[in-house]
C-alpha cells in the first residue's frame, strides 16, 4: 500500500497550510516532489493517485501536472539522473556534443537508464543557467561549464559514491 511515512506526511501537511483553505491544489509540485522522492524515484499511476487523494483533486490533475514538467520521471530512473539542457543557449556551447558524448560513454539513448540502474540520461529545456553553459543538473546541483572531460570525472564521482554507500 502506497503511504508517505510519518515524516513526510507532516510535511505535506505544512505544505498545505502555506496556502488558503479549498486551495490545497497550489501543494502539488512540492506534493510530487516529495512523493517522487519516498517512492522511488518516479511517479507511478498509484503514487499519484495517492497524491490526488490527499490534496482532494481528481487524478487527472496530478497526471496533467506530474507529466508536464521534466523533473518528474514517468517511469524508473537510475541513481544518479543527467538532465542535460539542450536549449538555444547551451547548444551553442556544445550540448549537442555533451550529450552524444555521455551516449557514447554510457551505451544509452535518451530516456535510458543503463543496465546497471546507475544512470538515466534525460535532455531538459532551459534551467536557467544559461551563462554557464553547457550544464546539466545532477539531484539537487547543476554541474557547468561541461566538457568531456568534466563528464568522465562526473561519471567517476557517481561510480565512487555508489561503491561507498553500498
Ligand atoms: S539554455 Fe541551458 S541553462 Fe539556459
Amino acid at each position: 500500500m502506497i503511504q508517505f511515512s510519518e515524516k513526510s506526511l507532516s510535511k505535506v501537511q505544512e505544505i498545505i497550510a502555506r496556502y488558503p483553505e479549498g486551495k490545497q491544489k497550489s501543494a502539488l509540485l512540492p506534493v510530487l516532489h516529495l512523493a517522487q522522492e519516498e517512492f522511488g524515484g518516479w511517479l507511478d499511476v498509484p503514487v499519484m493517485d495517492y497524491v490526488a487523494e490527499i490534496l482532494s483533486i481528481t487524478p487527472i490533475e496530478v497526471y496533467e501536472v506530474a507529466t508536464f514538467y521534466s523533473m518528474y520521471n514517468m517511469k524508473p530512473v537510475g541513481r544518479f539522473v543527467f538532465e542535460v539542457c539542450q536549449t538555444g543557449p547551451c547548444m551553442l556551447r556544445g550540448s549537442d556534443e555533451i550529450i552524444n558524448y555521455i551516449k557514447s560513454k554510457l551505451g544509452i539513448g535518451v530516456g535510458e537508464t543503463t543496465q546497471d540502474g546507475l544512470f538515466t540520461l534525460k535532455t531538459v529545456e532551459c534551467l536557467g543557467a544559461c551563462g554557464y553553459a553547457p550544464m546539466m543538473q545532477l539531484g539537487k546541483h547543476f554541474r557547468e561549464h561541461l566538457t568531456p572531460e568534466k563528464v568522465d570525472a562526473i561519471v567517476e564521482e557517481c561510480r565512487t559514491l555508489s561503491a561507498i554507500n553500498n
